[in-house]
């Protein structure tokens, strides 16, 4: 079987797949009773991800349950810049930790130099994962998009409107674009390496894209994406990537016109018919359900699951969340779902 007959990979190639293929954003997570189990027996989150046999356990469970067309490689968008040399942890209950950037100074002391050993039990995870996924299964591999990445760096830890990062980047762009340069050179390896270990596909995750005016969203978001893509096909370019910018869906006519991007992961509050006219000729679709629907469950779960199935449905579609699956997700409502995506 070659990588084409798995349908995610149709679908990312532009063919319209029947019934679309499904995978959900944060499928390898804690509403699954064996990831918990798992997580509890460990020294935390980090562990997880640089314990290649966990994380390739973890990555095969949703796809043992669900039997998901797509697992995702079990790791985090900022174990990037923890390779860059960034201290780095996950606390229980409050999020990641980062020690923040707010200089050039700190800036330097970066560096790519160990970004490959530190990242080799990622790339084994990879390697793993590849080997024992069922043939029709595809594999991403992702990172997160230089501005989302960045965001946590400068801020170090989450927050609604990343309000350190914005500052340098909007009141000191030239300064700014030193670190997102940096982040170009290493996402661009990091990518190119997860795909040379048997990633079939790519996402690049820009969470906080909706934070920014327009022009500094299409010089630190889009330019950034753009380039990567570019360094990734340049060696590899039969690699299909999607691009996650939430929040940016005004923007995203022009940016499915003018990129190679495979595939855009809608959010929630994109119109998917607004998506299938607008968007759909140029990029794959991918979403876009609100993950608070999966939370909800019930009649109206199956109801807006064929709603998104029927609005996107003369055009190539992967079936998702708009955002990543909530920890208090029933079990039973994630298998409805699937039912009712597999069974139009
Ligand atoms: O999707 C998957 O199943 C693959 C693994 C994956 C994780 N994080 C695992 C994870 C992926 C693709 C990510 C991406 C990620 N990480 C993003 C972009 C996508 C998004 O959700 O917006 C961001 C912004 C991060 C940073 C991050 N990691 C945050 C803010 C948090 C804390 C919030 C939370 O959900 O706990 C994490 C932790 C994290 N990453 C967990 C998992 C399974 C929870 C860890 C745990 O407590 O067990």
């Amino acid at each position: 079987m070659t990588k084409h007959s798995k349908p995610l990979i149709q679908s990312l190639k532009g063919e319209r797949v029947d019934p679309p293929p499904i995978w959900l954003m944060r499928q390898a997570g804690r509403y699954l009773p064996e990831y918990r189990k798992i997580r509890e027996k460990s020294r935390g989150f980090l562990d997880l991800c640089y314990d290649s046999d966990k994380a390739t356990q973890i990555t095969l469970q949703p796809i043992k349950r669900f039997d998901f067309d797509a697992a995702i490689l079990f790791s985090d968008i900022l174990l990037l810049p923890h390779a860059l040399g960034q201290g780095l942890s996950f606390n229980e209950g409050e999020g990641p930790r980062l020690d923040a950037i707010r200089s050039l100074e700190d800036l330097e002391k970066l560096s790519l130099e160990h970004l490959h050993t530190r990242l080799a039990p990622i790339y084994q995870t990879v390697q793993n994962v590849s080997a024992l996924l069922p043939k029709k299964t595809a594999l991403i591999g992702f990172a997160g998009a230089p501005w989302t990445v960045a965001a946590y760096m400068v801020e170090g830890k989450g927050s609604r409107d990343f309000i350190y990062a914005k500052t340098w980047a909007l009141g000191a762009p030239k300064q700014f674009q030193r670190l997102i340069t940096l982040l170009v050179k290493a996402t661009s390896s990091y990518l190119i390496q997860q795909v040379e270990r048997g990633a079939d596909a790519l996402q690049i995750f820009d969470t906080w894209s909706g934070v920014l005016p327009r022009y500094a969203f299409v010089k630190f978001c889009i330019e950034p994406i753009l380039e990567i893509i570019n360094r990734v096909k340049e060696v590899h370019p039969d690699i299909p990537i999607v691009v996650f910018p939430r929040g940016a869906t005004v923007h995203l006519p022009e940016f499915v016109k003018t990129s190679e991007v495979d595939a855009i992961s809608i959010d929630y509050s994109a119109d998917p018919a607004w998506a299938a006219g607008s968007l759909q000729d140029y990029a794959t679709i991918q979403g876009n359900l609100d993950p608070v629907l999966l939370l909800a469950g019930g009649l109206e779960l199956t109801v807006q699951a064929r709603q998104i199935v029927k609005a996107l449905s003369n055009g190539p579609h992967i079936f998702n969340l708009g955002h990543g699956i909530l920890p208090e997700t029933p079990i039973k409502h994630v298998e409805q779902l699937v039912s009712v995506v597999r069974t139009q």
